[in-house]
């Protein structure tokens, strides 16, 4: 077996606690001899500014490079507020993405049947809930230019970020898109702001010639992205992939998560076009972020972390059989009763973020002696 090469940047707040549940399932699937890695470990976020000055150094840039996944925990935190706007901790997380090409964005929001009562929405709307978020996440108003605050001659000040997309940009995700669906419930809904910007009139152009041109075995509907989140609330269910740009999708992939109980559940995947040897850089993220108002607490859930590495075993690694293990533990767990205190409810035992990783070990202990 020749070892897969992680980088794991656990960066600020609870980060590091959750990776270190993260560590605990690696190590089970070392021991139980189904798999081998080499591990590093580098800081990104406030922790890198602490340390170098900036959010991630050249050095830790260059290792996630080299390593066949990233697995990153989560930046940011009011101690690094005054930090000056290019050094931000999350300025360490937008280089990763942008430097390592990771156009694509997967975001599953998956409601665990033991979380159906969590949910803010009622059980029938959220039962069985199966969606994936394709965001764009190398393009639009998180990176388009100019992006500035300017003094005007008035002396007012003026702020200008830029929304701007390509069609190669639009047709590549896409494509992901359309791929996704065709593995799945066979629907994609592409969500834009054509009735008010051009970018959304392009990407609605280009979404439709893609899908007419080779996916026409994948039912397509266009939506307003505001009707998405409208929607999104009403009856997620009626969807199976979104597929939407950097800004929207930031914000449609948080709705859509809280529908599955907790921000706490939902991994991510964020990935880039395949090399001519058939090699792509991927990094492997929680949807949530940093929680400095819990961390160090040992109360956060390791569950997007951890299911985060499953992905990374599925989307990586081509080890299929080894991500539906582990996400049948996730679920075995929770069957089991363990729940973090953000997903606490009657009757069902509270357990540390450690304890939640532990039980899980146990799961995939038991599941794979059946
Ligand atoms: C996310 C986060 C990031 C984003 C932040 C931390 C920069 O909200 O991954 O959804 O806006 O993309
Ligand atoms: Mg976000």
């Amino acid at each position: 077996m020749t070892p897969k090469k992680l980088l794991l940047l656990p960066g600020d707040g609870i980060g590091p606690e959750v990776m270190a549940e993260v560590k605990r399932v690696v190590a089970w699937f070392e021991k139980a001899g189904r798999a081998k890695f080499e591990i590093e470990e580098d800081l990104v976020g406030g922790a890198a500014y602490d340390a170098h000055g900036e959010a991630i150094s050249d050095a830790a840039m260059h290792k996630a490079k080299a390593a066949d996944a990233v697995i990153f925990g989560a930046v940011g935190g009011s101690k690094w507020d005054k930090v000056p706007y290019a050094q931000r901790p999350e300025a360490g997380l937008l280089r990763l993405r942008k430097d390592l090409g990771l156009f694509a964005n997967l975001r599953p929001a998956i409601c665990y049947p033991a979380l159906t009562e969590a949910s803010s929405l009622k059980r029938e709307v959220v039962e069985g809930l199966d969606i994936m978020i394709v965001r764009e996440l190398t393009g639009g108003v998180y990176f388009g230019e100019p992006k500035e605050i300017v003094t005007l001659e008035s002396g007012e000040m003026r702020a200008v970020d830029t929304q701007v997309y390509s069609e190669h940009e639009i047709e590549r995700i896409a494509r992901v898109a359309f791929d996704l669906a065709r593995v799945r419930g066979k629907r994609v809904a592409s969500a834009d702001k054509r009735n008010v910007m051009k970018t959304g009139v392009l990407w609605n152009a280009v979404v439709s010639r893609v899908h007419a041109s080779t996916y026409k075995d994948v039912e397509l509907t266009h939506i307003l992205a505001d009707n998405c989140a409208m929607q999104l609330v009403r009856w997620p269910k009626q969807f199976d992939v979104i597929v939407t740009d950097n800004l929207f999708g930031d914000i449609l992939s948080d709705q859509a998560a809280m529908a599955t109980g907790s921000l706490g559940m939902l991994p991510s995947a964020s990935l880039g076009g395949k090399d001519a040897n058939g090699r792509r850089a991927a990094l492997y993220e929680p949807v949530h972020g940093s929680a400095p108002d819990i961390a160090g607490k040992g109360i956060a859930n390791p569950i997007a972390t951890i299911a985060s590495f499953g992905m990374a075993l599925r989307y990586s690694f081509d080890m299929g059989a080894e991500a539906d293990l582990l996400d049948a533990a996730i679920a075995g767990a929770l069957a089991k009763g363990l729940r973090t205190a953000d997903i606490m409810q009657d009757g069902m035992t509270k357990v540390s973020t450690a304890g939640m990783g532990e039980g899980i070990c146990a799961e995939l202990e038991r599941l794979s002696q059946l």
